[in-house]
């Protein structure tokens, strides 16, 4: 069972609420509670053909990334999610947190366009699995039907 994905629907199946905001922001928070070993948890969001920081857990990090860089541009060009085992590795890896090690992105797409992306770090080495890939990305295709843009 996907646990964090039951604590995200215990949370929002008592509102019918469909506000971004709203919902990225706690989605990034509960992540941050019950997924161990992360240092960084947050969304970035495709605007104005860039992607902009968006609600987030943990150290300020860069607001706005191009598509041509770091592994949040690779995943959002490519639309397809990434692990990164070690990011020191990964040509053009946007450092924000020093002590990220390795990340996890997955995009979301929503109407068949980029909405933005669910960027994960952790300060270990190869923290992420398929598994927990597959547990991310069953979280955003939920969290995808929710979501209507602003
Ligand atoms: N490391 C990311 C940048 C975003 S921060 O990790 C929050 C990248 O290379 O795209």
């Amino acid at each position: 069972m996907n646990k964090i994905l039951e604590t995200i629907k215990c949370y929002f199946d008592d509102y019918n609420e469909h506000d971004e905001i709203t919902i990225l922001s706690n989605t990034s928070a509960i992540i941050n509670q019950l997924f161990p070993d992360i240092n960084w948890v947050g969304f970035y969001l495709f605007k104005d053909g860039v992607l902009k920081l968006g609600p987030f857990q943990g150290k300020p990090a860069c607001m706005i990334i191009k598509l041509e860089n770091g592994v949040c541009g690779w995943s959002a060009r490519n639309m397809k999610s990434i692990i990164v085992d070690d990011v020191h590795t990964f040509e053009g890896h946007i450092a924000c947190d020093s002590a990220s090690n390795s990340e996890l992105v997955v995009p979301i797409i929503i109407d068949n366009s980029l909405y933005g992306l669910l960027d994960i770090d952790s300060p270990l080495y190869s923290r992420f699995s398929k598994d927990d890939l597959n547990t991310m990305e069953d979280i955003i295709e939920y969290i995808s039907k929710k979501i209507k843009r602003l």
